[in-house]
């Protein structure tokens, strides 16, 4: 039976917003309000609390208090996603980064790439299509660590699962469903191979010590995602970006999001397919 709507006050709006946003950098506008009010009536309605003041003194002190954040962050997240979500970047990452990054790093053979804010995994489960069918057999030569990261626990059980629905395939080439993904008639399960090249961790973009916990990698791809943060996230995030990304890195964004206004840390590397970004002074080595 549908949870009865609970209605949000302006001003529980105003502090959930704030607890929200100082949490996790997710800013929701006056105008995202409804949002917030629809998307945690049913929590609400679960917890058999009356309203979003009890909901909101709950989030703010008690034993239960982390594990409600889980919860409510697996509900107001958007993690919409799909395998080779917007073909451009994508070769610029197999046809321009990568074959930089496998001359550059022939001696040590270590790869390190980094899908922060992932949602469902889709993305980094890409990358490493990309690089299997890249490297083939020199594969078993290299160490590649892909890690996937996403502040909603949900998103990553199902990247964990690597199992998925029809929609998560739809921008995916027929060839590599073929060649990757078992269709089941209810799913379609991608092959251990490439699930083995993928680790998953939670990580909240706001934890900057955590980040420098996973050392540095060589390519970041945090897509769609700034778009929820405000220019002061937005600016704590891209610094972060630039520490712990190697000095001959690149960093991919959402195709229609920019850094701009953000300092000078990054510049964009123009390619044919479109542009990355990498540290400023550096984009000389990924666009030669
Ligand atoms: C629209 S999805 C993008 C997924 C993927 N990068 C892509 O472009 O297809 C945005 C993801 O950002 C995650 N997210 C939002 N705020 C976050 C934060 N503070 N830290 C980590 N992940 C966050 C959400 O949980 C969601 O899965």
């Amino acid at each position: 039976m549908p949870t009865k709507r609970i209605e949000m006050s302006d001003d529980q709006f105003t502090k959930l917003a704030k607890i929200i946003y100082d949490r996790s950098g997710i800013h929701f506008p006056d105008a995202k309000k409804y949002i917030l009010e629809s998307r945690l009536t049913n929590r609400l309605g679960e917890l058999e609390v009356e309203d979003f003041d009890q909901y909101i003194a709950l989030l703010s002190m008690g034993p239960y208090q982390q594990d409600e954040f889980q919860e409510m962050f697996n509900r107001i997240t958007i993690n919409e996603t799909s395998f080779f979500r917007n073909d451009a970047q994508l070769e610029i990452f197999e046809t321009r980064v990568l074959p930089h990054l496998l001359e550059t790093r022939a001696t040590t053979k270590r790869l390190r790439i980094w899908s922060a804010a992932c949602s469902t995994g889709d993305e980094p489960y890409t990358l490493a299509i990309q690089i299997h069918r890249s490297l083939g057999v020199r594969l078993a030569d290299w160490n590649i660590e892909i890690l996937g990261t996403d502040i909603s626990q949900k998103a990553l059980d199902v990247a964990m699962s690597g199992e998925y629905t029809s929609y998560a395939v739809r921008t995916t080439p027929p060839n590599i469903i073929k060649r990757y993904f078992k269709e089941d008639g209810r799913s379609f399960v991608l092959s251990p191979e490439i699930q083995r090249m993928v680790n998953f961790e939670k990580h909240n973009l706001k934890d900057r010590l955590a980040a420098k916990r996973h050392g540095t990698w060589d390519v970041i791809f945090c897509r769609n995602v700034l778009i929820y943060f405000d220019d002061a996230m937005k600016n704590q995030v891209i610094g972060m970006f630039h520490d712990q990304l190697a000095e001959d890195g690149a960093l991919f964004i959402g195709h229609s999001e920019r850094i701009k206004d953000m300092g000078n840390k990054f510049e964009q590397v123009p390619l044919p397919q479109g542009f990355c970004y990498a540290k400023s002074g550096h984009t000389g080595l990924l666009a030669a």
